[in-house]
């Protein structure tokens, strides 16, 4: 038997991603019209002999009640969420709630971090592992040496693929291949870290009895049941034929802020084509709008038969698109009215915002970029005929004038 988890994190980690997660936790966010942690929780579902997905998290229950209930019946497959009383970080989280994790008797756990967009090879990830035979086995990708120092940057024997050094996020260049956030490990996972947290007790008591100046920087130190998994557990299990690693190379990005989200949803729906073309627009042979792959539209959403949609667009639950509009590259969430001939484009535009006829809102589309994308957070109003470019604007604004680069407040 499998259990998979999937670490969701907190409120507080989710600044990076304002406006947008003023209103919904940055895992509910949708991409691709599936909230962000449906995309690894459907590639758990698929896993052959899953017992059960938990959602590790700080957010209050009440945010993922609903949606835990109804995916747990979609996919009927059990999903729970646990939530900590506070952050415990990666490894500490997980240890909390080992009991829950344990009852299922697993021979393997799953363990994917909520924040990266990838195609999740869960199934060859499992293979592999089996074939190393050692305690976990981490997905890897090589990417530019420039992006790696985001990441933590890792070694791995060509031949065995074991891993042999891990360093998390370093200063100097250690390495283009980088860990995913998507891991494998067998039950003896909660024996490192029991490891770890004992090491760590025995390195604090014995510098209290050798100075009091060590004494002060230990009690400065992170609370004693807070231990992240790649700086705590992984890099110092390298190089003792206890972790592995598996490369993936396919698509593999990690979501922090909202210009990744938009670039992030069109992979999705590039995937979706593959793996369920029958949430895309277009696939039913409707009457609609124009459409030019990849598109999701919510079924209660009305777009006018004239509008021209895609790529890369998904419009969510009660949208309204009038006639002659046009949207690229973009993310229209619940309740946005868009009015005739306005033009959007690499922008995301926030629950119940408007936007006026003939208007345009636009980002240059540099996903990476603070203003690479235009943002409008929930019920703004962009009057007609003005043109936004490049901007942030903060939920109850209303643009009457044009701006260009420019956070409004
Ligand atoms: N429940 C819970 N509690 N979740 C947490 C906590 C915690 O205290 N701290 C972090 N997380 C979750 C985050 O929401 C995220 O999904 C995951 O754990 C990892 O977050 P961080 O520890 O902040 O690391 P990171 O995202 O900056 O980098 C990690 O992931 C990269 C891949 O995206 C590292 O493992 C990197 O090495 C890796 O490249």
């Amino acid at each position: 038997r499998v259990v998979a988890v999937i670490m969701v994190g907190g409120p507080t980690k989710g600044t990076r991603f304002r406006p947008l997660s003023l209103n919904v936790p940055k895992p509910l966010f949708p991409l691709a019209g599936q909230p962000m942690v449906h995309h690894p929780i459907s590639a758990c579902s698929r896993i052959p002999n899953l017992a059960q997905i938990y959602l590790i998290g700080f957010y209050e229950e009440r945010e993922f009640a609903l949606y835990v209930s109804a995916i747990s019946n979609e996919l009927r497959v059990p999903v729970r969420y646990l939530r900590e009383d506070r952050p415990h970080g990666s490894a500490g989280g997980l240890y909390t709630f080992r009991d829950y994790i344990l009852e299922e008797n697993p021979s393997h756990i799953f363990l994917l971090n909520c924040d990266v967009c990838c195609s999740f090879p869960l199934p060859q990830m499992l293979d592999a592992h089996k074939n190393y035979g050692g305690m976990g086995t981490i997905l890897v990708i090589k990417v530019s040496a420039e992006s790696a120092n985001q990441f933590g940057e890792l070694v791995a024997d060509p031949v065995t693929n074991e891993l042999l050094h891990y360093t998390e996020k370093p200063e100097t260049f250690v390495s283009d291949l980088i860990n995913c956030g998507v891991y494998i490990f067998t039950p003896d996972i909660f024996k490192a870290i029991q490891d770890s947290f004992t090491q760590r007790k025995d390195r604090a008591n014995l510098r209290r009895t050798t100075s009091f100046e060590a004494l002060q920087s230990a009690t400065k130190a992170l609370p004693a049941d807070y231990l992240r998994l790649d700086q705590d557990i992984l890099s110092p299990l390298a190089g003792k034929k206890e972790l592995y690693t598996y490369e993936t190379r396919d698509f593999w990005e990690q979501i922090k802020t909202p210009g990744m989200s938009l670039k992030c949803s069109g992979l999705y729906l590039a995937q979706f084509r593959r793996t369920s073309p029958i949430l895309l627009a277009g696939s039913k042979g409707s009457r609609s709008a124009t459409i030019i792959d990849d598109v999701y539209i919510h079924p209660s959403a009305k777009v006018h038969p004239s509008a021209k949609i895609g790529p890369n667009v998904s419009i969510s639950a009660n949208a309204r698109i009038g006639a002659g509009a046009r949207l690229i590259s973009c993310i229209i969430l619940d309740d946005v009215e868009i009015k005739e001939n306005a033009v959007v484009i690499h922008s995301i535009v926030g629950w119940k915002s408007a936007i006026g006829k003939w208007s345009r809102v636009q980002g240059e589309g540099d996903y990476n970029a603070k203003l690479g994308i235009t943002i409008l957070g929930e019920s703004v109003a962009v009057e007609d005929e003005v043109v936004v470019i490049n901007s942030i604007v903060l939920p109850n604004k209303t643009l009457n004038v044009s701006v260009q680069e420019e956070i409004i407040l």
